[in-house]
């Protein structure tokens, strides 16, 4: 559990990276080609970084396109980490367990059916409604083994 969470971390900031690197080298890049005193060609400097960019694209396409559920902490990154990292409209932050507890209580059926179905400002499957209920099931267990 603790590597697979290491590594969609490692992939978040690899993908943060190379948003930051866009806006910093691209952006002022196709500026300066307006301006008309091109330093660099920005086809130029596109050409450097789409090697990067596309590795990123092929591992996100990878991801879709195996097929294969992904798994708890996979979707709780993709998914829910938006509201139940930081708490963002009441939800109980991950890994609070006295924020936990009480829902924990009401048993994995009701915590699954809640989940599934929306419960006050927590959408339905957490407003993706491509997960299919296995993973909604193991991203719910991965909520609550934080919580433990
Ligand atoms: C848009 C924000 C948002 C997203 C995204 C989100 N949640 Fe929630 N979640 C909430 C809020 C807010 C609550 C508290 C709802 C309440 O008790 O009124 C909540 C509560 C829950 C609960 C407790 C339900 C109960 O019975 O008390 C579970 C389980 C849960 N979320 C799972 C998930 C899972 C799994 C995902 C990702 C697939 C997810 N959430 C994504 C906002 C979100």
């Amino acid at each position: 559990m603790a590597e697979k969470y290491n590594s969609s971390k490692a992939i978040m900031n690899i993908t943060i990276i190379v948003a930051i690197v866009l806006v910093v080298v691209i952006w002022p890049l196709s500026m300066l080609g307006k301006g008309g005193a091109r330093a660099v060609s920005s086809d130029e400097a596109d050409g450097r970084i789409q090697p990067v960019a596309r590795v990123e694209m092929q591992k996100a396409v990878v991801a879709v396109a195996s097929g294969k559920p992904r798994d708890g902490a996979t979707v709780y990154g993709a998914v829910c980490m938006a509201c139940h990292a930081s708490g963002v409209a009441n939800a109980p932050k991950a890994g609070d367990k006295a924020a936990w507890a009480p829902r924990i209580a009401q048993g994995a059926a009701t915590l699954l059916k809640n989940a599934t179905n929306g419960k006050g400002a927590m959408p339905p499957r957490g407003g993706a409604a491509d997960l299919s209920d296995a993973e909604l099931k193991a991203a719910v267990e991965h909520l609550v083994g934080l919580a433990k």
